[in-house]
């Protein structure tokens, strides 16, 4: 009987991309996935370090998954960015954990579970290789996500990436390309180029080329990325928008403030003013979304004032609104005395502004488009995403893989609910596996 590992993924799509890999190299190894953790030989939790509640979770997860190794011996590793932050200093913290990997060693991760140890070093630009995504674990789906680029070469003085990630690193575009077309041969419709700062991409082209020698692969429908620095969009990544009809009308531009104060402190490289330039030139139907942190540590209410006044003249379509969460080995960290931590009730109430400003914004776009059509990519039976990566509930016997065109009846927050109207495009039908590589069994 093959011996059996459980994923438990936090974070980002870099994450979950990372996750896919690991399992990949451990079922290589001969092991098998198994949905839940309970019978497990192997639990393998792969971390997230953007907020402080992030590592919170990682620790609460490890104190269930102690009892189960209690039980039955079950192997613990750790991998992510809390993984590459803490280090050996995470063994001395969980004990019962068996093993830690950075985000540079997924393909060591059999060999760890074997013999334990730490494995956090970065690779030189050099020396790294792009794990290769194996296509057989995207059989049967409409969407994929492809690494475009790892690191972050930037220096926002709210943020650990660039300490838990490394140095920005790009794939060889020929390499991804040939990943893309694998993917496609096994029905994926829509792929994500997913980097930490993937509009700085340098594999052998600029990012916008990219984009384009990706839509050129036959029989790709749709085409998205993220996430974005403001100060890499080029002018050619614009025009790709406007000229590249696999490029989907979504943009996510985090602009982490609306006041410039603010983000001099951040060291965001830009004012709004630019900014505002920039998003001016896209698209006018582009869903643009962005992020924004509340409370960064010395925000005055004249600061405040000024990000609800740039947030209310500008129509983002949506936005992931964060409390400031002080991180390890961060310049704001450094300066928190000086500038001056806000106190939470202060930036609990801010938030609240924030958030009911653009909720009210979400809602009455989403509501704009009740009686229309828009154009879904399913993804599982009566669930896809449009165009702007909005959910799609929808009443339709459409198949996985389908583009179908979806009446809206109904909207909410989170998700559209409408009729199937008509299938635009079919899902290819293909063979069947002759060798299934990797295989599932339930526990
Ligand atoms: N505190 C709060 N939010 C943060 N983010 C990154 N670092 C922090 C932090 N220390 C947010 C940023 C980023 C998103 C992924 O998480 O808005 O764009
Ligand atoms: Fe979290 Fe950032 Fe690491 Fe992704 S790259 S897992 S968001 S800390």
């Amino acid at each position: 009987m093959a011996r059996s590992y459980y994923i438990h993924t936090f974070g980002c799509q870099m994450n979950e991309s990372d996750s896919q890999r690991m399992g990949e190299a451990l079922a290589r190894a001969g092991w098998q996935q198994i949905l839940a953790p309970d019978a497990a030989d192997l639990v393998l939790v792969n971390t997230c370090s953007i907020r402080e509640k992030a590592e919170d979770k990682l620790f609460s997860a490890l104190g269930r998954y102690r009892l189960l190794k209690a039980q039955r011996g079950t192997r613990i590793g750790v991998a992510g960015c809390v993984a590459q932050q803490e280090k050996e200093k995470l063994l001395q913290r969980a004990p019962f954990v068996d093993f830690v990997l950075g985000p540079d060693h997924l393909d060591e991760v059999p060999r760890l579970a074997e013999q334990g140890g730490v494995a956090t070093d970065f690779l030189d630009t050099e020396e790294y290789l792009f794990p290769q995504a194996d296509p057989e674990t995207s059989r049967g789906r409409a969407t994929a996500f492809v690494t475009a680029m790892k690191g972050c070469d930037n220096v926002c003085s709210f943020c650990v990436v660039p300490y838990t990630r490394g140095r920005e690193v790009s794939r060889p575009y020929a390499e991804l390309v040939r990943e893309v077309a694998s993917l496609v041969a096994v029905g994926v419709r829509e792929v994500t180029l997913i980097g930490q700062n993937v509009n700085s991409y340098s594999g052998g082209c600029t990012f916008a080329e990219l984009i384009r020698r990706v839509a050129a692969v036959p029989g790709l429908l749709r085409i998205r990325f993220t996430t974005s620095h403001p100060m890499d969009l080029s002018p050619e990544l614009t025009r790709a928008f406007h000229e590249v009809p696999q490029l989907m009308p979504h943009f996510h531009l985090p602009v982490q403030h609306g006041a410039d104060s603010v983000l001099q402190r951040m060291r965001r490289k830009y004012t709004i003013a630019e900014y505002e330039r920039r998003i001016a030139e896209l698209p006018r139907d582009l869903s643009l979304t962005s992020d924004i942190i509340v409370g960064f540590p010395g925000e005055t209410e004249g600061e405040h004032a000024q990000n609800l006044a740039f947030l209310a003249r500008t129509a983002f379509d949506n936005l992931f609104s964060f409390l400031y969460s002080p991180r390890p080995h961060t310049g704001a960290l450094l300066k928190l005395a000086e500038w001056g931590e806000i106190p939470r009730p202060l930036a609990l109430r801010r938030l609240g502004e924030v958030q009911a400003l653009q909720m009210a914004r979400t809602n009455e776009r989403r509501r704009a488009r009740l009686g229309g059509e828009v154009e879904v990519l399913v993804e599982s039976p009566g669930f896809g995403r449009s165009r702007e990566n909005w959910a799609v509930h929808f009443e339709g016997d459409a198949a996985v893989g389908d583009l179908v065109r979806v009446r809206v009846q109904g909207t909410s927050l989170v998700a559209l609910r409408g009729a199937q109207e008509a299938v635009v495009v079919k899902a290819p039908v293909f063979e069947p596996p002759a060798r299934r590589r990797l295989s599932v069994v339930n526990a």
